[in-house]
């Protein structure tokens, strides 16, 4: 789908639709909504008072204009109460619009920007929330349908009537398209099937994501580095298969020469997770594809960044492997020894992200990152704390997390704090090892999230379980059923406001 930005009258748009929008409580509208009224005779204030047009988040009414004004239809969206209206809202709006356009079969639409009129919101922000917002609602994963059914949808233009506001939009929208290509491409990652998106293939991805880039380098180690490394966690989760493991590093150096000022982005890369020897039932498999979520996520972000430039320098390391109970797999009571030599006794062999994370976390401390984000798909339990309504968060430092939890709040994509103190730390004690990989019953995230602390050392450590908010199982929102791509915006706004840019 194009995008694009055009300086022009919304009411003298010949396009199949235009949309306009309406917040609540507004009877006699103004400003593009207005003008398209007049064009109209005042059609959209009489709808309005009838109760046909609706102002509530999320509503859209389509009226034929007849011949009365050059475009064939006006879709008029709600946007709800204008006290919260902000840039989330409107691109969930934007979002909604681009699936309603779609769902009538239109090849092309123009719109105005959401809340940048009587919304008095930024310019900027607004148009790379509609950017972010059609493209990310739009998004389909059908490449393994015989017969796709064909996207109408090819392109939409945004329209602005005052020209000396034209370049903030163009900068808003390009920057969206950005992020939102690195969202779907997250994406795109998770709802590959496990067959495909094998750890050599995500390597592959990365290889795409430092060529096309330029200033991103990317270093690929395989089993026989992974070992020689002593990663001994990371190795033993994958000698269980035969699919050749992979550590994947990308770099990104926005400010070569102040190295204080990193950023290590780590994520889960368990491209099938069976359990292992402690296997899964049957129902408990079958979206475990996406146990890579964490570490798409961190490659596509890589992407963003390296093409926002930010002034950081950014780590993407994403450990991946298969979780399988092959010939070779680890068993339950061994022993295992990370990269920093501590050592973790296998108390599941289904609590594998921990154990491929300590690794990961190890070689970002060891090439001096100190400050660590790890992204992982890591407890069932996250769901049972939290639902789908927020990616459970945890850390060894309050400023770190709330930086973090602020950068999150801030592209719409929620953040919940989850205790991470030492009093939980009794739970995994080993009685051969320095640590076991589970904790008994009770808080399983925390557990969880404490075993990969273990390893983080000095480094600011912040741990992101999206277990709930990898996938959906319905369209909402900015997202259609299946993965979301959570956390990538959260990334890339992590480094955005981090290099104060
Ligand atoms: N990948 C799973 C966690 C998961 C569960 C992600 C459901 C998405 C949806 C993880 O590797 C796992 O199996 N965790 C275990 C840990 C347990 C053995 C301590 C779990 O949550 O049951
Ligand atoms: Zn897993
Ligand atoms: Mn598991």
């Amino acid at each position: 789908m194009k995008i694009e930005v055009v300086q022009g009258n919304i009411a003298e748009r010949e396009d199949a639709a235009v949309e306009v929008n309406l917040f609540e409580g507004v009877t006699h509208p103004s400003g593009a909504t207005g003008a398209m009224d007049s064009a109209l005779d005042g059609a959209i204030s009489g709808l309005i008072a009838d109760g046909d047009v609706k102002a509530g988040r999320g509503e859209h009414a389509l009226i034929y204009t007849l011949g009365k004004a050059p475009a064939k239809r006006v879709v008029v969206s709600g946007l709800g109460d204008g006290d919260d209206f902000d840039a989330n809202a409107a691109r969930e709006v934007h979002a909604g619009t681009a699936r309603f356009m779609r769902s009538k079969g239109l090849a092309q639409y123009s719109t105005v920007l959401h809340g940048a009129g009587i919304g008095g919101l930024d310019v900027y922000q607004c148009a790379r929330a509609a950017a972010e917002g059609m493209l990310l609602g739009a998004y389909s994963f059908d490449k393994y349908k015989s017969d796709p059914k064909p996207d109408p949808l090819e392109s939409v233009s945004i329209i602005e009537f005052d020209p000396a506001r034209i370049p903030e939009i163009e900068r808003g929208a390009a920057d969206g398209i950005v992020v939102a290509d690195a969202v779907n491409l997250a994406r795109d990652m998770c709802n590959e099937p496990a067959n495909y998106m094998t750890p050599t293939q995500m390597a592959e991805i990365a290889l795409e994501v430092a060529s096309e880039s330029g200033g991103v380098t990317l270093a690929v180690f395989d089993r026989a580095d992974i070992e020689r490394m002593g990663m001994g966690a990371f190795a033993g989760v994958a000698q269980g298969t035969d699919e050749p493991p992979k550590l994947i590093v990308l770099r990104y150096e926005g400010d070569p020469d102040n190295p204080a000022n990193n950023l290590g982005l780590l994520g889960k890369g368990i491209t099938f997770d069976s359990g292992g020897l402690d296997i899964k039932s049957a129902a408990g498999m079958l979206t475990m594809k996406s146990d890579m979520s964490g570490g798409a996520s961190v490659i596509a972000a890589m992407k963003a960044i390296a093409a926002l430039r930010p002034k950081i320098n950014v780590w993407g390391i994403v450990p991946a492997t298969e979780n399988m109970p092959g010939r070779r797999a680890q068993r339950p009571g061994d022993v295992v020894r990370a990269m920093n030599g501590k050592t973790i006794e296998i108390g599941n062999t289904d609590a594998e992200g921990r154990l491929v994370l300590a690794d990961a976390v190890c070689y970002a401390v060891q090439n001096g990152l100190t400050r660590i984000v790890d992204v992982a798909t890591l407890t069932g339990a996250v769901r049972i704390a939290l639902g789908d309504g927020a990616t459970g968060v945890f850390g060894n430092d309050q400023r770190w997390l709330e930086r973090v939890i602020a950068a999150g709040e801030s592209v719409g994509e929620r953040l919940w704090q989850l205790p991470a103190d030492d009093s939980y730390k009794r739970q995994y004690k080993s009685d051969i090892a320095d640590m076991n990989n589970v904790g008994g019953s009770g808080a399983g995230a925390t557990i969880g999230a404490l075993v990969i602390g273990e390893f983080a050392g000095e480094s600011q450590w912040a741990h992101l379980d999206i277990a709930a908010t990898a996938r959906t199982t319905r369209d909402s929102g900015i997202n259609p059923k299946g993965a979301t791509g959570v956390p990538v915006r959260t990334l890339i706004q992590l480094a955005q406001t981090l290099a104060g840019g």
